[in-house]
C-alpha cells in the first residue's frame, strides 16, 4: 500500500508527482526566478485557470517584490487534445509595455497556447517576456517554443490535479496524477 492509496481519488491512475515533490520544486523555480530578476519587479501573468494552484505557490516563494495579473484563454473545447485554435477569453489589466512578463502556465503540450499568448503579448512592446510551466510534455509539441522555467519534464500522459483539471474537474487534488483512460 503507498502512502497516497487512502485518499487516491478514483478516476487516477497513479500518482505521477506528490505534494511534497511539488512544493519544493517549486520553492526551487522561486529562488531561480529571484536571483534573475533581482532589482526589477516582473509581473507574473498566470495563465487561467490551471495555473492558479501553482502560481499561489511559487509568489510565496518569491523574495522580491513582483505584480500579480491574469489571462484567461481556451484552447481545448473540453476534450483531451487541442483543437488548435486559441481564444482570448481575458485580457490582462495592466499596460504590458516596459513591463518584465513572466508568463505562469500548468503545463505545455503541443506550444500553440503559449505560442499565441507570446505573439499577443510581444505586440505590445513589454521589456522582457519569459515562460514558466510547472508541467512540459516535450514530445507533444506542434510548434517549437521552450520555456524558461520548467517545474518537471512528463512524459505524455493526461494528468490532473494541481491546478489541472479534465472538464473543469480535479483541479483540487493536491497531487498530478495520471488520469485513468476512458474516464
Ligand atoms: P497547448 O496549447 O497544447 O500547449 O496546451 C496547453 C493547455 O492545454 C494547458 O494550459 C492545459 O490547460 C491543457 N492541457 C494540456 N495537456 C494537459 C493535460 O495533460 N492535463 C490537463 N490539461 C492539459
Ligand atoms: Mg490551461
Amino acid at each position: 500500500m503507498t502512502k497516497h492509496s487512502v485518499s487516491l481519488h478514483p478516476d487516477v491512475e497513479k500518482v505521477l508527482i506528490d505534494s511534497a515533490a511539488l512544493q519544493a520544486r517549486v520553492r526551487e523555480l522561486g529562488a531561480e526566478i529571484s536571483r534573475d530578476y533581482e532589482g526589477r519587479v516582473p509581473i507574473l501573468l498566470g495563465i487561467l485557470k490551471g495555473s492558479v494552484i501553482f502560481l499561489g505557490d511559487l509568489l510565496k516563494s518569491l523574495s522580491i517584490d513582483c505584480w500579480v495579473d491574469f489571462i484567461g484563454v481556451s484552447s481545448y473545447g473540453g476534450g483531451r487534445h487541442s483543437t488548435g485554435e486559441v481564444r482570448l477569453l481575458l485580457d490582462l489589466r495592466e499596460s504590458a509595455a516596459g513591463k518584465d512578463l513572466i508568463l505562469v502556465e500548468d503545463i505545455m503540450d503541443s506550444g500553440l497556447t503559449l505560442h499565441y499568448l507570446l505573439d499577443t503579448l510581444k505586440a505590445r512592446n513589454p521589456r522582457s517576456i519569459e515562460i514558466c510551466t510547472l508541467l512540459d510534455k516535450p514530445k507533444c509539441r506542434k510548434i517549437p517554443i521552450e520555456a524558461k522555467y520548467v517545474g518537471f519534464k512528463i512524459p505524455n500522459e493526461f494528468v490532473i490535479g494541481y491546478g489541472l483539471d479534465h472538464q473543469e474537474r480535479y483541479r483540487n487534488l493536491p497531487y498530478v496524477g495520471v488520469m485513468k483512460s476512458g474516464k
